[in-house]
């Protein structure tokens, strides 16, 4: 054990490289001489825990905080009961919110049984000052938050934390930082997210994702390759491309790139099989995208395309900058292009204001579009979005009513339109053993779409045909084909 240990802060940082990210690494190497302290005292190795919230842009920054704390020397654990416990929260809809308060408590009570657990909270939640205000006064067992810009600095937060009792916070507005090249470890051996692009400049008016992840910034193009490269050559055949809009990705940049060549490059990448991308946003859709959709075999046939309403006149409101006829024209167009494309789409139920007429105008969409799936949303109200202070916010029995009606609606159809390749030959990635039945083998076709099929494990990771035998409601059953 490293005996001239320095045990100030202050001094450390004095020590500490300004630029990024050697200063990060600089503090991993020091963090990891604190946990061997540690971990000698208690003769075992240290244990982490980390709770993802919320969406894919949550997941990748999991990923990342995982890799850190794995070159720390913590090993990954599924139990909460850990000696460091993270939570990355998603701030998106009141729920998310409500399910971290709960679990805090529950958090709290394990503490006291576990001398030393460090718990920390990051993601978008911690942006909200309010938030942090409460925790700081209801939650005294959190010991360290920080927030979306500035989660590369976990090494350095962790250091402090673990060399003081007091409860560190660092939560920055925003940023226009960008920092590569930190460890990172993947869920899947075989596929990854990949993000293209970080931020939100839409401001739809619901919504509070720009003001939790700042402006949009696009990472360039070599970078987001370079990863690429690396990510094929350590077995990874399928990237989904990670942003709140690609479709707007590189026009910040000081030589701007389309999202449509960004991906164009990406398909010459040897090695990578499925090119996946999220979230497009209708209104900057563009037909060289579709062009370019169209003439890969490696960019799979799907597209999650947010409706959100399909009255105009809310469409309006929320600030989506399309209409109900521009998004069925969309539709059509791509369909015309990629006839076996699959559709998918987010709807938000109960937007203030919302009449019977505005929501019978979104049932004619799903009706007339017929998503594959389609993910149903109770309006939520988020403090410091425009549409919080709108008048007419919809009673809650009637949003509930509207709800049920959408959802039997996008469930019948969806049930309708994926069987359509029943009895077909399918390439289908197998990703993982079925978590009910082991002796199957559970994979997604290119459009996404879910099957069981009995296999041996060492497939995971293999592209392999299927037939697709029998279709339930969601998902296919099927059997490998030799
Ligand atoms: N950038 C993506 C969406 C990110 S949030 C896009 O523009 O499509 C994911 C989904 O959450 C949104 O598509 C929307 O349907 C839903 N959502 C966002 N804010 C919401 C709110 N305040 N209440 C209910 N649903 C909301
Ligand atoms: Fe939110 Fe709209 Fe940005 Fe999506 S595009 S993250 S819905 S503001
Ligand atoms: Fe939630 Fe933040 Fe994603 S608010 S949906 S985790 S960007």
């Amino acid at each position: 054990m490293n005996r001239d240990w320095n045990h100030d802060f202050t001094a450390i940082l004095e020590e500490a490289p300004e630029s990024e990210p050697d200063r990060q690494r600089f503090f991993i190497a020091r963090a990891k001489l604190l946990a061997e302290e540690k971990s000698a005292g208690l003769g075992r190795p240290l244990t982490c825990c980390i709770n993802t919230f919320g969406c894919q842009m949550n997941s990748r920054d999991s990923e990342k905080l995982m890799g850190v704390l794995e070159a720390i020397g913590y090993v990954p654990v599924e139990d909460e009961d850990a000696d460091f416990t993270l939570y990355n929260t998603c701030t998106v809809r009141e729920n998310a919110n409500k399910r971290v308060y709960g679990r805090l408590g529950h958090l709290g009570a394990l503490k006291k049984k576990h001398p030393g657990m460090i718990i920390a909270l990051c993601g978008c939640m911690m942006q909200e000052p309010q938030v942090v205000e409460k925790i700081k006064k209801t939650y005294r067992q959190v010991d360290l938050i920080f927030g979306t810009h500035n989660i590369y600095k976990l090494a350095e937060l962790l250091t402090q934390r673990l060399l003081s009792e007091k409860m560190v916070v660092d939560v920055w507005e925003g940023t226009d930082k960008i920092v590569e090249e930190l460890p990172t470890d993947r869920k899947f051996s075989f596929k990854s997210g990949v993000n293209i692009m970080f931020g939100c400049n839409n401001f739809c008016s619901y919504c509070i994702v720009p003001y939790v992840r700042g402006r949009e910034r696009s990472r360039n193009p070599e970078d987001i390759l370079d990863e690429i490269r690396r990510l094929a050559a350590d077995g990874v055949v399928e990237v989904m491309l990670l942003g709140q809009n690609v479709n707007s990705y590189g026009k910040t940049l000081e030589h701007p790139v389309s999202f449509a060549e960004l991906l164009k490059q990406v398909t010459q990448i040897e090695g990578i099989e499925r090119i996946r991308f999220m979230t497009s946003h209708p209104k900057d859709l563009s037909c060289e995208l579709i062009e370019v959709m169209k003439s890969s075999r490696k960019i799979c046939p799907h597209l999650h395309l947010p409706l959100q309403s399909g009255s105009s006149r809310i469409l309006h409101i929320m600030n989506r900058r399309y209409t109900k006829e521009q998004y069925l024209e969309l539709v059509d167009r791509i369909r015309q292009a990629i006839p076996n494309i699959s559709l998918t789409t987010d709807i938000i139920v109960g937007f203030p204001g919302e009449t019977e007429e505005d929501f019978l105008e979104t049932m004619d969409v799903v009706e007339r579009v017929r998503f594959d799936s389609a993910f149903t949303f109770i309006y939520s109200k988020r403090t410091g979005t425009p549409a919080a202070e709108m008048d007419g916010q919809v009673p809650e029995d009637v949003v509930k009513h509207r709800f049920d009606r959408l959802l039997t609606q996008v469930q019948r159809i969806s049930s309708e339109v994926s069987g359509r390749d029943l009895h077909t030959v399918q390439k289908v990635l197998a990703e993982e053993v079925n978590s009910h039945d082991s002796r199957l083998l559970t994979g997604r076709l290119s459009n996404n779409t879910i099957v069981h099929f009995p296999g041996s494990p060492n497939l995971i990771g293999k592209i392999v045909d299927v037939r697709l035998d029998e279709i339930k409601g969601f998902y296919y059953m099927g059997t490998l084909q030799k």
